[in-house]
């Protein structure tokens, strides 16, 4: 029994994917998780916290000691203060600050702008709240943000837009000029914007701009990230939400009963992992940068017409030249004659068809595993 709501996400292609993917032992260049560990010395707090007696209910806001590494990261971040008391919450991964902003912010009948291609997450938070989700879709080769697109997605009803950068699939770092036409039409329109940052380590261009930074902005974003993509532990399931309190109001009021806190040593080894040395992001980014020119560059020998991201672990490519029906064939073709698992992005969109020539690959993964992907496609060509 599936309620209404849900039915439309209740079994994902993705879901289908994976098992067709085991069952053909495919090289996995599917799903988003890396296959190395981040630093020792992380994963040594949080074995630490266990220990030592981190094992109890923390507050459901989130550890003082999270809360506020949290805050001192983002005053190196962006220079700008935000109270760990009032305005940080910690959540079970940025998925869960996603539902419970969601949750807790938006009445049924709400409108939110989401940009398509999407996290899945962002339609589902809708379903949750009952707000009525309005797409505009960023279009190839560019995958740019339109403003005149997202005026038009504005209404009476409209509350707020999500805006996702680094983005996941296309890998688009939003530039200020995007940025600031986001920021413009929140300001005009009094809306209230959700930016899911989680990539924020993963930027191959210039600078990452944080859209609560922008004029304005700072009392009406919502900033979501987490620990798993930018330290390699994508299981911890640990992020937070950073609001003004008026905001950050609705997401703890949901965050109190979808989770009520997040286990406490993991929170313990977050806490070490934000206070890290900053010579790991650069690191951090030189590794995936390599991955990335790997990837790219490999595809794009087999004869794939790629967009090369920007940011992100994630590339798209156009799988036209080899003549498949649509995405979710070639993907199936990959799996089972190939042996490489891919994503088929049509499942990232609602009302452009523009998915169905696109796959995404995913380059979190240790070389070998991408050589090894790459010789399997190159016997395609
Ligand atoms: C854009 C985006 N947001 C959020 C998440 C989930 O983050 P977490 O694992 O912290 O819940 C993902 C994971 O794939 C993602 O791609």
């Amino acid at each position: 029994m599936v309620s209404q709501r849900l039915q439309p996400f209740g079994s994902t292609i993705f879901t289908e994917i994976s098992a067709l993917s085991r069952e053909h032992g495919a090289t996995d260049l599917g799903q988003g998780y890396p296959t190395f560990e981040g630093p020792e010395s992380v994963k040594q707090a949080a074995i630490d916290g266990l220990r030592n007696g981190w094992n109890q209910y923390p507050p459901s806001m989130g550890t003082a000691e999270l809360r506020s590494a949290v805050a001192d990261r983002w005053q190196a971040d962006t220079g700008v203060t935000v109270d760990p008391d009032r305005e940080v919450t910690v959540t079970s991964g940025a998925t869960e600050a996603l539902a419970a902003t969601f949750i807790g912010t938006f009445d049924p009948g709400d409108e939110v702008i989401l940009i398509e291609p999407y996290y899945d997450a962002y339609p589902v938070g809708c379903a949750l709240s009952g707000a009525v989700p309005r797409f505009v879709t960023l279009h190839a080769p560019d995958f740019r943000l339109d403003p005149e697109a997202l005026e038009s997605a504005v209404s009476s009803r409209t509350r707020a837009i999500l805006i996702n950068t680094p983005h996941n699939p296309t890998g688009r770092v939003f530039d200020r000029a995007e940025l600031e036409a986001v920021a413009d039409l929140c300001r005009r329109h009094d809306l209230v914007a959700i930016t899911d940052e989680v990539y924020e380590r993963m930027v191959y261009v210039s600078d990452h701009i944080r859209l609560a930074t922008l004029d304005g902005m700072a009392e009406r974003t919502i900033t979501i990230s987490s620990i798993g993509k930018s330290f390699s532990f994508t299981g911890w399931k640990t992020g937070w939400a950073i609001a003004v309190p008026e905001l950050t109001a609705g997401i703890r009021a949901a965050h109190q009963f979808l989770t009520f806190t997040v286990p406490n040593a993991m929170q313990y080894g977050s806490a070490a992992a934000l206070r890290i040395d900053d010579s790991y992001y650069g690191e951090l980014t030189d590794l995936y940068r390599a991955k990335r020119d790997r990837l790219v560059e490999g595809l794009r020998r087999i004869g794939l017409e790629v967009y090369e991201p920007q940011g992100t672990y994630f590339v798209l490519a156009d799988h036209r030249p080899f003549g498949f029906e649509d995405d979710v064939s070639f993907v199936h073709h990959l799996i089972t004659e190939v042996g490489v698992a891919a994503i088929p992005p049509s499942a990232f969109y609602s009302i452009s068809d523009e998915g169905k020539r696109l796959v995404r690959f995913a380059f979190c993964k240790d070389d070998p595993v991408i050589d090894e992907a790459l010789e399997k496609l190159a016997e395609m060509g």
